[in-house]
């Protein structure tokens, strides 16, 4: 594991662009597996600039993103497929079919058949080349929430309280906010040949601790990435000392 403590939130956000750019660089196919959140804003920022520059092409890059809330309707401005077109999706030259994200728009019953297909999908491209995580304040990653059991395949959860507390806050009225969701389970996650770990303020910091310290639980999703053979986390200096 690899751990880059940056000074602030801007410095993260161009050292993640650079891991980022590299990869894309090395390999104009790579599968990316990208996330959502206000963590990844700046790195998105910060792709775009470098698309616009001429030093990045997305043109045979893919991406599958992590998660989406259940149920939602992908044009929802809260969507977290709206907010994959508002930050990186719609401004750089990502081919739209080569963007995906589950979807948030099916029946409960059609989630294990949805799910199956999003999995197949990710091996069909050969698997992801490089996965970007934000951690929620509880260690989840995408939307693996702690529990006694976590699964391997992509799957449709339950939202803990702690979630619906957090994430509720950017809705106009939390109490909108779906109470389900579909999540990339572990097996792509850990499948994907590199792991970066992003986390930024004091409010990640029990987060980040948690993961660091020695153990893995699945009580903290994010700690188990520590088994992974290629993991960097990059944080800025509130969320690793506090
Ligand atoms: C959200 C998402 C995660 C995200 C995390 C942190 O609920 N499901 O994929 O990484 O929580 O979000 P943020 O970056 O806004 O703190």
């Amino acid at each position: 594991m690899k751990i880059i403590v940056c000074e602030n939130y801007e410095e993260l956000s161009k050292k993640g662009a650079e891991l980022i750019g590299a990869e894309v660089k090395k390999n104009p196919d790579a599968v990316l597996g990208l996330a959502t959140g206000n963590s990844p804003i700046g790195i998105y920022r910060c792709l775009v600039e470098a698309y616009q520059k001429g030093e990045l092409d997305f043109s045979r890059v893919q991406t599958y993103n992590l998660d989406e809330y259940l149920p939602i309707d992908p044009a929802d401005k809260n969507s977290y497929c709206a907010f994959m077109h508002e930050h990186l999706w719609d401004k750089v030259n990502l081919k739209a079919e080569h963007c995906h994200i589950p979807a948030g728009n099916i029946a409960p019953e059609e989630a294990p058949a949805v799910c199956a297909a999003y999995d197949k999908a990710i091996e069909a491209a050969g698997g992801i080349d490089l996965q970007l995580l934000g951690i929620g304040q509880n260690g989840h990653i995408g939307f693996n929430e702690p529990a006694e059991t976590l699964l391997t395949g992509t799957h449709a959860v339950k939202l803990t309280d702690s979630t619906l507390k957090v994430n509720g806050q950017l809705f106009e009225n939390p109490d909108d906010m779906p109470r389900h969701a579909v999540t990339m389970g572990l097996g792509a996650i850990f499948a994907a040949k590199k792991v970066l770990l992003i986390a930024n303020g004091k409010n990640k910091h029990a987060a980040i601790k948690g993961m660091l310290d020695d153990g893995v639980t699945t009580a903290l999703p994010a700690s188990l990435l520590k088994l992974h053979p290629d993991l960097t986390v990059l944080c800025d200096k509130e969320a690793y000392h506090g």
